[in-house]
């Protein structure tokens, strides 16, 4: 390494879900790592020895690696300047109109700009539209410093980023064979093993990862829809096709498909198409129609307006801290807007003032909506029926259908999917 660089690798947006984890993991590989990030308050909880957000196995290395001065945290982009790698982990929504909005990786362009320096390597870590990583080349090389580019995405899924960035082989896309042998190198330190692709090809790669995964999702959400309605329990279904039958393995369970990447790929994806791709918006409105679905489900069997629902999980995911475009909050919106009183409740969240104790959901609620299949919820006995579509409660198939039907249902809100084969049942995980 040079000797003019102080640090091997500074990470902008580096307090963020993405950032944070890949700065943990590079500083406890002994690389001499900082992190760049606008939001001040989870600038001073890193520098507090503080995880600004729950990723399992996180905290431990904070603690670990701070005093041994491997990691430091600050909103001075000077210290971009400092680092012989650059690696850009800012958020990459998309609009209203679900368009890519680039307005935190044009503000990260443009401070990497400022600051860059000869013989820097940028790395682009966001996931983004296919072109960016040219546009990126384009923006650096017209400042006249010879700096590499290349893109990396980032494919953990969070709550495992910890294990799964020593784990899953890092895709490489650099548009040269130097250039992408030095972005391994600096993986080489963490992964076990790189993949080699153009930075157009791994741009793409990205996106079609979450796209497929979540139209999966939205396969499996349609069956869910489609059996219920005639009187089908989807989990049962389920775990009897795939019993002892290899081939309908990768068929996923029924559940909420949101968070902050899965939908918005699909939709960069469907806008990078610039051709019809029915697929991915049909996923779209599959998986973003089913907890209106549940609520219409509800208003048949129940009269909202006198009811109190409980929600269980307002994450997006199971064992998630993490609300970003959480559908439990769909679910809230829709029952409050039939008149119902809703009362939510989530052992992950914080900072969510409304959220209530769980015990409290319990007693007042006439009936239950698991709203995020989290570990806690297993097994747990619950007095009202509950719409349990991931089949988390260990009684599966106590419908809130049945009950409001007085026994003889016509539609099941879902089942645990166990058959009496031993070993048949189903897993409600989703980890995307
Ligand atoms: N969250 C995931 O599980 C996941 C997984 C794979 C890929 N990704 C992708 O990684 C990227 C980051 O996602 P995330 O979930 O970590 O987002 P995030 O919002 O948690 O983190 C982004 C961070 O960037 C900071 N930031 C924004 N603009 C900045 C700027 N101009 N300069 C410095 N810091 C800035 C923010 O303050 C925030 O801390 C996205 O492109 C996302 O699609 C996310």
């Amino acid at each position: 390494m040079p000797p003019e660089f102080s640090l091997d690798v500074a990470v902008v947006g580096g307090c963020g879900r993405v950032g944070l984890p890949l700065a943990l993991t590079l500083a406890e590989s002994g690389l001499r790592t900082a992190v760049y990030d606008i939001d001040h308050a989870a600038v001073e909880q890193v520098v507090n020895g503080v995880m600004p957000f729950s990723e399992d196995g996180a905290q431990p290395v904070l603690s670990r690696i701070l005093p041994q001065g491997l990691l430091r945290a600050t909103s001075d982009p000077s210290v971009l300047g400092q680092a012989e790698a650059v690696i850009i982990a800012v958020g990459t929504p998309v609009d209203d109109r679900r368009r890519p909005d680039t307005t935190a990786l044009e503000s990260a362009v443009d401070v990497c700009r400022t600051h860059l320096r000869d013989g820097q390597l940028v790395i682009l870590r966001s996931t983004v539209f296919p072109g960016t990583t040219a546009f990126l080349e384009k923006a650096f090389g017209d400042t006249g410093k010879a700096v590499d580019t290349v893109y990396c995405p980032e494919r953990i899924a969070e709550g495992r980023a910890m294990t799964e960035l020593r784990e899953l082989p890092q895709i490489v896309g650099g548009r040269t064979k130097p250039v992408r042998d030095r972005a391994a190198r600096l993986f080489g330190r963490v992964g076990p093993e790189t993949v080699h692709l153009t930075p157009e090809e791994a741009e793409f790669a990205k996106l079609a990862t979450n796209a497929w995964r979540y139209m999966t999702f939205a396969i499996a959400n349609e069956l869910f829809m489609v059996a219920n309605d005639h009187g089908l329990d989807y989990a049962r279904v389920r775990a009897g096709l795939q019993y002892g039958y290899p081939r309908a393995a990768g068929l996923p369970a029924a559940g909420f498909a949101a968070g902050p990447c899965l939908p918005k790929d699909t939709a960069q994806l469907a806008a990078f198409a610039g051709r019809s791709f029915p697929l991915g918006p049909a996923a779209l409105e599959v998986n973003e129609t089913l907890p209106r679905y549940l609520v219409r489900r509800l208003a048949d069997r129940y009269d909202l307006g006198n009811a109190t629902v409980g929600l269980l999980g307002m994450s997006f995911k199971q064992d998630s801290d993490d609300v970003r475009d959480s559908l439990a909050y769909v679910v809230r919106e829709e029952l409050e807007r039939r008149g119902a009183r809703v009362l939510c409740t989530d052992p992950h969240v914080t900072g969510d003032p409304s959220l209530r104790p769980l015990a409290e959901v319990l007693d007042a609620a006439d009936v239950l909506v698991v709203t995020a299949p989290h570990t806690e919820y297993r097994g747990l006995v619950t007095r009202v029926p509950a719409v349990d579509v991931c089949g988390v409660l260990d009684e599966g198939c106590r419908s809130a259908w049945e009950a409001a039907a007085g026994g003889a249902a016509d539609l099941y809100a879902a089942g645990t999917g166990r058959l009496s084969a031993e070993g048949v049942g189903h897993s409600p995980a989703r980890t995307g």
